[in-house]
């Protein structure tokens, strides 16, 4: 039998167990072949995702899907590397589930997948964006400065005040989602960091 057949063959079949003390390693074996076809999808569910926040402006001038995409034009435009770049697409993408935390929700997405002063500044990206409106709210405006000290501190205050802040321009000539997507699919495509990366640097049951 061929890989391609035993790979079909694991597709054709569900895992038999109810409980997962009870599971063998055929079980998992199937799993594991059917998660192989659903991970590989990631950027497609995650831009999908992103595509929620478009009509919904929340009182700004532009949707939360144009300000995304218009930071990352921003980013883009300067130069910033396509890992960057994607984070500027996906820093707001938690909005829709994450009212209170949405920079959460964004790090959680991105975490496998970049270094970490780019998973740091897209978490911390809420607190530092406060520096640009807490003050209008009654918040402390350089809550940021808790974090003076962190290497990442002038990385986070720039992607705010470069690209973040400034993205809410109705006038400005951004690039489209669609401009975006093979780096997003790029990134998504194999996850650095992971639980489920073995001793080998391979995604557990990761071969037939
Ligand atoms: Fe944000
Ligand atoms: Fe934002």
């Amino acid at each position: 039998m061929s890989t391609t057949e035993s790979e079909q063959d694991l597709l054709s079949q569900s895992a038999t167990f109810g409980a997962m003390t009870e599971a063998t390693p055929l079980d998992w074996k199937i799993i594991a072949a059917h998660n192989r076809v659903f991970a590989n999808d990631v950027a497609g569910r995650v831009l999908d995702h992103l595509r929620l926040l478009d009509g919904d402006c929340g009182g700004f001038s532009v949707d939360r899907l144009e300000h995304s995409v218009q930071t990352a034009t921003r980013a883009y435009r300067a130069n910033k590397s396509d890992e960057y770049v994607v984070c500027a697409l996906l820093h707001d993408i938690g909005d829709t589930l994450g009212s209170y935390n949405h920079p959460d929700i964004a790090a959680a997405i991105l975490k496998p997948f970049v270094s970490d002063e780019h998973l740091w500044m897209v978490e911390k990206h809420g607190i530092f964006q406060g520096y640009n409106f807490f003050h209008h709210l009654g918040l402390d405006r350089n809550m940021r400065e808790q974090f003076a000290d962190h290497p990442a501190y002038d990385l986070t205050v720039e992607f705010c005040q470069e690209f973040d802040q400034p993205a809410f321009d109705p006038a400005y000539d951004s690039m489209s989602l669609e401009d975006f997507i093979p780096a997003v699919e790029t990134l998504f495509a194999e996850p650095k960091n992971s639980i489920y990366i073995n001793e080998s640097g391979q995604m557990a049951g990761s071969e037939a």
